[in-house]
């Protein structure tokens, strides 16, 4: 059977960091108070200009050089973004012309949080029936574009930022035992829809709107629904949290990802964090935490990588992948 291989993985910040200090300056906020309920010191904001499409692409510019593919042999890229340059066309349609890629498919995916979970999963499907042969999967945002600055419930906790991997097609043997992606979940449940959201869009007040939180809510829900869609992955392939290499969830909250993994049963040395540098980059966590762990060598080829994050909507899902 084909199976989905992980041949490159790369990711981009832009270059300004804004710490906590700086915010405490704009907002009545402090340190001390963004530290201690979501772990997060910095988060990386894109420049004037500096558009979702552009940080995706040179995302997408690092996974194939790591992967030592050339962008012609990619013939799907979907990228997952709720901050998409334009209403339309996609963005993934923007990275595909900069690429130079002019074959095959190229569309966006709105999953929010989850969407790097969701862009996975479809690319997954594609390259195992045999309709796409190599995939970039990008996690691109920009939120800070979306932020209410004046909010200092939800201004502290997001970033800008890319990651992107390359899948391509492979013979495996149909066994736990082979590369590539071995299992996906992924979940929606649209009666949540207030509880995170942008106040805004195209459809509606033709504004883009800004993004709301009910922040406490959003925590209760993400740490059952996370521990809910591993067990799904476990109870599927008979694995447990002793036998998950590296855990790589989405970043939002160092408390949501320290209760997760605990509930899981994953000792905390095997969880990849980026949330106290990065802040929560909606789709762009996951390929940024995977991309900084495969880069300095924790990730090796071969290993159990388990991935899961929840967002608007609700969306959630998680992917079992042996690097
Ligand atoms: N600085 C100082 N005080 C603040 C700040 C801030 N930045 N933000 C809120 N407060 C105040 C509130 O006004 C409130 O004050 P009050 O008691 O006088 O009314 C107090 O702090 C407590 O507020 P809560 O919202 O109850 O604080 P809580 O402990 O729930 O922490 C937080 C808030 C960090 C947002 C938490 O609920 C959380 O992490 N939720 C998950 C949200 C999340 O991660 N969303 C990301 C998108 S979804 C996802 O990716 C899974």
């Amino acid at each position: 059977m084909l199976r989905s291989v992980v041949r490159g993985c790369g990711s981009y910040l832009p270059e300004r960091i804004v710490t906590n200090a700086e915010l405490a300056q704009r907002v009545d906020t402090s340190d001390e108070w963004i530290v201690q309920r979501t772990g997060i010191h910095q988060r990386h904001v894109a420049a004037e200009g500096e558009t979702t499409s552009m940080i995706g692409l040179k995302a997408a510019r690092a996974a194939l050089a790591d992967a030592g593919m050339d962008a012609s042999e990619i013939d799907l890229i979907v990228v997952a973004t709720a901050t998409p340059d334009h209403t339309f066309p996609a963005t993934a349609t923007q990275i595909q012309a900069e690429l130079g890629i002019t074959e095959g498919a190229a569309f966006d995916l709105q999953a929010v949080c989850s969407g790097f979970v969701f862009g996975l999963a479809t690319a997954d499907k594609f390259l195992r029936s045999g309709a796409a042969r190599a995939a970039l999967v990008i996690g691109a945002e920009t939120f800070s574009r979306i932020l209410d600055w004046e909010d200092r419930a939800t201004c502290v906790l997001f970033g800008d930022g890319a990651g992107a991997v390359v899948l391509k097609a492979e013979e495996g043997g149909g066994t736990l035992a082979d590369r590539g992606v071995l299992t996906t979940h992924i979940r929606s449940d649209g009666r949540f829809k207030n509880k995170l959201y942008v106040d805004g869009g195209a459809g509606s007040t033709k504004t883009v709107g800004f993004l709301r939180m009910e922040g406490k809510e959003v925590f209760r829900h993400a740490v059952v629904k996370l521990a809910e869609t591993v067990q799904h992955t476990f109870s599927e392939t008979g694995l447990s949290g002793r036998d998950i290499d590296w855990f790589v969830p989405h970043q939002a909250n160092r408390r949501i990802i320290d209760a997760t993994a605990d509930k899981l049963g994953i000792s905390h040395d095997r969880v990849v964090v980026t949330v106290d540098r990065h802040g929560n980059t909606s789709a762009a966590s996951i390929p940024l935490a995977l991309a900084e762990a495969h880069r300095d060598g924790r990730i090796q080829p071969g290993q159990l990588v388990l991935i899961e994050a929840m967002g608007g909507g609700f969306t959630w899902g998680s992917a079992l992948i042996r690097w």
